[in-house]
């Protein structure tokens, strides 16, 4: 991470090329082919530092129109005098779908935008998914920039280059990898993202926490109830939640860009988390599914001597103290989940994997690809509170 020189703090300079305006002081994580820039009041120059990353004719910002009511068209003035256009769609996870795909592509495609595009997304992990697929597939690929405007797109989705949308089938079935060009992090969008949308955002903190990070882990289930407060967004613990969640994401996207070992680790209370949302038909929110899931995965650790006793403890403290849910609620059957943790895409042969931790700060399983091996017996006594 380094500091880059910086000039004002405040709005771009109007009347002046993007390339001479100045960039309010910012954080950067530099990525393979890409980097991303953290820092406060950001939205205001994002045309600049995407321009920078991806020298377009033309800027394609798809956006939900929820988002882009409320950030549009400061993207898009961001972006003056380069030409720049808003491409809308509705928002929410049944968007997330090869029509919205479809009626994306159809409209840049007829206002003209060609091979020398860039696509920029602008909204949570819905939009920058979606908005990836369109960009992984337009003329064959053209450059995506991010600028996620959800917690849990800032942590997770912008970074890593999972693109894709959802079919009949499942979530996420049909996609690509696509790295982005460049990724935009202003923290104080989050002012006004629901605070149930805040809360998802800080399971997948904390979860990024409990993976490799035991101080900030600590630090962050001190903070976080303050960081939901009216003006959270804008202090110093929120930007730590956010640089150090997306550090730790990059750490392990950059060790393991396909999957095909320690990115695992990043579905660590996503195995059950996942089933809780299947099973509650949706009911149960992904942010929320995914604490429970953490909880029950830390216990499970637990039982089959893989992490230190007090694990599940820590963790499901810390959630409970951001408001997350720590527990299944009654009315989900046992074998309905264990029957959906078979389903999920880490199922191999039989048997569930799980990315299980040591403690709090690390994880278990290097030895057999960061993931291990369980019984549906442990999980059904887990299940039933043991
Ligand atoms: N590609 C990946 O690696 C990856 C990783 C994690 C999650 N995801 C995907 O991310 C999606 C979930 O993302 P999400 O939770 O951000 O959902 P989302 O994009 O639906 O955003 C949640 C809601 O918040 C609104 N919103 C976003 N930013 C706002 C703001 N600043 N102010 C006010 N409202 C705002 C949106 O309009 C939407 O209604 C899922 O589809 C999931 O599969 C992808
Ligand atoms: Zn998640």
């Amino acid at each position: 991470m380094s500091r880059r020189p910086s000039g004002s703090t405040g709005a771009p300079r109007r009347n002046s090329s993007p390339e001479t305006r100045e960039i309010p002081l910012a954080h950067d994580i530099v990525m393979p082919g890409y980097s991303i820039t953290i820092s406060p009041g950001i939205l205001e120059s994002a045309g600049i530092v995407v321009h920078a990353a991806a020298r377009a004719h033309r800027y394609a910002i798809v956006t939900d129109i929820n988002v882009a009511a409320r950030f549009g068209q400061r993207l898009l003035e961001s972006f003056d005098p380069l030409p720049a256009q808003l491409f809308t769609f509705a928002g929410g996870e049944e968007y997330k779908t090869r029509d919205s795909w479809a009626r994306l592509t159809d409209d840049i495609a007829e206002a003209g935008f060609g091979r020398d595009c860039a696509i920029v997304s602008l909204g949570g992990g819905v939009t920058t998914d979606l908005a990836g697929f369109v960009a992984a597939t337009y003329m064959r690929g053209v450059p995506v920039a991010h600028v996620p405007t959800s917690l849990l797109a800032m942590v997770d989705a912008s970074v890593g280059g999972k693109a894709g949308v959802d079919i009949p089938a499942g979530k996420n079935l049909v996609g690509a990898f696509h790295q982005p060009c460049s990724v935009i992090v202003d923290p104080l969008v989050l002012e006004s993202l629901p605070r149930q949308e805040l809360r998802a955002g800080f399971a997948e903190v904390l979860k990024h926490g409990v993976i490799a990070d035991a101080p900030f882990f600590d630090r962050m289930a001190r903070a976080i109830p303050q960081l939901a407060q009216p003006g959270g967004e804008a202090g110093h613990a929120m930007l730590e939640a956010v640089r150090r969640g997306i550090a730790i994401k990059c750490d392990i996207v950059r060790r393991d860009e396909r999957e095909e070992g320690i990115r695992a680790v990043l579905n660590f209370g996503h195995t059950l988390g996942h089933a809780i949302e299947l099973v509650s038909h949706f009911a149960i929110p992904h942010g929320e599914a995914v604490a429970i899931g953490m909880v029950l995965e830390a216990r499970l650790a637990e039982r089959t001597g893989v992490a230190e006793q007090g694990t599940r403890d820590r963790i499901a403290n810390a959630l409970a103290a951001a408001g997350l849910p720590t527990a299944v609620p009654a009315d989900l059957s046992a074998n309905a989940l264990i029957a959906a943790t078979r389903a999920d895409k880490k199922a191999r042969g039989g048997t569930v994997r799980y990315a299980l931790p040591r403690r709090v700060g690390a994880m278990a399983g290097e030895e057999s690809g960061w993931t291990i091996p369980v019984d549906d017996a442990a999980v059904h006594e887990v299940l039933a509170g043991r």
